[in-house]
């Protein structure tokens, strides 16, 4: 298989990273992220593009667009996992393998998050472990790809 390109999706709120809710969410930033899935991308051997929006239509844009573009996509969908119909329909429409992440383990916290829209159309899910979730899923992602297309 080619170069392995993954996009990358951050929903609405994740932009304030760093100044949001630390005690939930942790002191690191949305670039610090995307720049260590760069990095992390560059060791995988593969390209990893980015993208935060707060506007659920700016994501389903970007999940169509995603198909003939890339091979897999990492969401972290923010508040939209537990309520978009959208985002998990164009994920189904695309049928890109996609790996669903959050920074937070959303069982442990109130019932309304423990629903997830993503989950069922997602290849599987990481959440708890805080800015490494984005990490494990990208390699959960990569492997996924990589034995699939037979380890080419
Ligand atoms: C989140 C969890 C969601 O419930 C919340 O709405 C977020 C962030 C996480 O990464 O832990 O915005 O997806």
């Amino acid at each position: 298989m080619g170069t392995v390109t993954i996009l990358v999706l951050h929903g609405p709120n994740l932009n304030l990273l760093g100044l949001r809710e630390p005690g939930i969410y942790g002191s690191v930033t949305l670039d610090e992220i995307n720049r260590l899935l760069e990095q992390e991308g560059q060791t995988l051997d593969c390209k990893v593009f980015t993208l935060q929006s707060n506007h659920e239509g700016v994501l389903v844009d970007a999940i169509q667009n995603a198909f003939g573009q890339h091979q897999g996509i990492l969401m972290n969908a923010g508040a939209y996992t537990h309520t978009s119909v959208a985002i998990r329909d164009a994920i189904a429409a695309v049928n890109l393998p996609t790996v669903e992440v959050h920074l937070s383990n959303i069982y442990r916290r109130e019932a309304f998050r423990h629903h997830s829209y993503i989950a069922p159309v997602a290849i599987g899910q990481i959440s708890g472990f805080g800015a490494e979730s984005y990490r494990l899923g990208l390699h959960a992602l990569v492997h996924h790809l990589r034995q699939k297309s037979g380890g080419e």
